[in-house]
């Protein structure tokens, strides 16, 4: 049975069973009494910092709203059994509905796709407006998965400063920031002069390094051009185009690799990593560190025939963005998203590239702060 417990202009409340139901103008928002007294605002379940002074099983099991009346743009909540009150605001309750895949920045739905390197708009940004107001590029990184800075000092360690302009580097067995040119005895085919092809960088690390900077230092040879893929929109056209094969990468195991004289690296992974709700978050793609997975002769057909089918849509070429680097240009790339490549060079050019990982929890952090400032 209803009970009318409450109006005010265009909002009205109603408890059924104990639960809170709003009627906001035309929309029905329907609140389970645990729901709301979890998200309690008052004095006693939170600290000034907004963090949560309670645990769930503090909480009554049989929790519910014995009487709720609507004043102003607030809603006063009395519980049931414990006789506990809170003062919402109705407009958060509203929008504490929206459906939570919505809010995360890193799935695919969250993206600005692009299946043809045409599609993808100039974001080139000269390093001093950068550091001006980075808002742009880091909102570049987000949407289209990469950023391009231009005219960045050629310091050594300049690739640092940059990963600290919106967060924090992540150092790993290659340093805190790494050399990308031809060494003697490369650990890493990325230490030659070979061409690479696309490819998401250390797929063998959990957590995987989520973003990854390459600062051209200096770049006086023939070849040695770069190329991006968007792999987000890979496994989306893979999707349309053949479900059966999305379906094998998005759920086989696959190991990745790395092994040097100090660093033993693995992680077992699918190729498309899926959120809960079913969404593309997270592309490993690397042929050098993927080790062949064993499967019975049948599994292992689909499997390498789901894989080169992913494999073809990658290497397509209207799918790859070209671009040389020159020295001052440092490129930020989001490495669970977009592959990146290089095409071969000469060893006399005298290529070098200074690269840094870092995370995209950082770099959506400080875009969120950067775009309330700006
Ligand atoms: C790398 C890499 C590309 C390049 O170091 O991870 O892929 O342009 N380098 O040298
Ligand atoms: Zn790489």
């Amino acid at each position: 049975m209803y009970s009318h417990v409450g109006e005010n202009v265009g909002v009205s409340a109603l408890v059924e069973d104990g639960d809170l139901h709003l009627k906001v103008g035309d929309t029905q928002v329907n609140i389970a009494a645990i729901w709301l007294r979890d998200s309690c605002p008052c004095p006693e379940s939170r600290a000034e910092n907004g963090q949560k002074l309670f645990n769930i099983v503090d909480l009554p099991s049989n929790a519910r709203v014995e009487r709720a009346q609507v004043v102003g743009r607030s809603i006063e909540v009395e519980f049931a059994p414990d006789g506990h009150r809170g003062v919402f605001d109705i407009e958060a309750l509203i929008t504490a509905g929206t459906p939570p895949d919505l809010a995360d920045a890193r799935n695919e739905k969250a993206k600005r796709l692009w299946r043809l390197a045409a599609e993808v708009p100039p974001v080139w940004n000269d390093w001093t407006g950068y550091l001006a107001d980075p808002a742009p590029a880091l909102r570049a990184v987000v949407d289209f998965g990469f950023a391009l800075l231009r005219g960045v000092p050629t310091e050594l360690g300049q690739v640092v400063a940059v990963a600290e302009t919106f967060g924090f580097v992540r150092k790993t067995n290659y340093g805190t920031s790494f050399d990308v040119r031809v060494e003697e005895n490369p650990v890493n085919l990325a230490f030659t002069g070979l061409a690479i092809s696309p490819h998401t960088d250390n797929p063998y690390r959990d957590p995987v390094p989520t973003l990854q900077l390459l600062h051209c230092i200096h770049n006086a040879t023939t070849g040695g051009e770069s190329g991006l893929v968007d792999g987000f929109a890979a496994a989306e056209l893979l999707r349309e185009n053949n479900p059966r094969a999305f379906d094998i990468l998005t759920s086989t195991p696959v190991t990745f690799r790395f092994d040097s004289a100090d660093a033993h690296l693995s992680a077992i992974m699918p190729m498309i990593g899926l959120d809960p709700s079913g969404r593309v978050r997270e592309i490993r793609f690397n042929n050098r560190s993927m080790v062949a997975p064993r499967l019975e002769p049948g599994p292992a057909r689909e499997f390498y025939s789901a894989y080169r089918t992913f494999a073809e849509l990658l290497y397509s070429p209207e799918a790859q963005l070209n671009f040389q680097l020159d020295a001052g240009d440092c490129l930020i790339f989001d490495n669970t998203r977009l592959l990146h490549a290089r095409t071969a060079f000469a060893a006399t050019g005298g290529r070098h590239l200074q690269g840094a990982y870092a995370d995209l929890d950082g770099l959506l952090s400080a875009l969120q702060t950067f775009e309330e400032i700006w």
